[in-house]
């Protein structure tokens, strides 16, 4: 009898570590997501909160993979994901930085007559958004 009461309260307390375990972890997480989030929007001048309606409203995601776009599943392009904000070149050619993500999201053909992307010409504004959406993707 003891020690059926021992068992339980044993499983009880090892029930509550656990969840406050994960509720510890479930909290530093979001807490890293706010912070990476705001530093994004903070280097680019641009607030990626907006961006998901701006790339589907100008055929990004009918070319490119990107998470948490809704329908964008394109496969012409690279997937725009995690490893984005990691590259060393955008498009192959620029260093990546903000400000050359913003060029080029604008106006990839002026940067290389070549390359398959075209020239979306969406406003610098736009585009900030847009790059603080993709380097918080990380
Ligand atoms: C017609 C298809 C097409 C559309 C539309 C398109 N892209 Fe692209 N995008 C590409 C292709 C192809 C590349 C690879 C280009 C290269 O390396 O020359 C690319 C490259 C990129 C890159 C650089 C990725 C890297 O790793 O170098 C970014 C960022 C990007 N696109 C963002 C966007 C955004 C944002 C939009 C919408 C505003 C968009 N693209 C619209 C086809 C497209």
């Amino acid at each position: 009898m003891r020690s059926d009461l021992g068992r339980l309260i044993g499983g009880a307390l090892a029930a509550i570590l656990l969840l406050t375990a994960a509720v510890a972890a479930a909290t530093w997480w979001s807490d890293r997501r706010d912070r990476v989030r705001h530093e994004s929007d903070a280097a680019t001048g641009g607030v990626g909160a907006r961006a998901i309606p701006i790339m589907t409203a100008n055929g990004c995601s009918g070319c490119h993979t990107i998470p948490g776009v809704p329908g964008a599943q394109g496969q012409v392009g690279p997937r725009l994901d995690g490893g984005l904000a990691d590259r060393v070149f955008i498009g192959g050619l620029l260093a990546n930085n903000p400000e050359n993500m913003i060029r080029w999201i604008r106006s990839a053909r002026e940067v290389n007559r070549h390359t398959a992307m075209p020239s979306t010409r969406i406003t610098e504004q736009q585009a900030r958004d847009i790059a603080a959406y993709l380097y918080a993707l990380k």
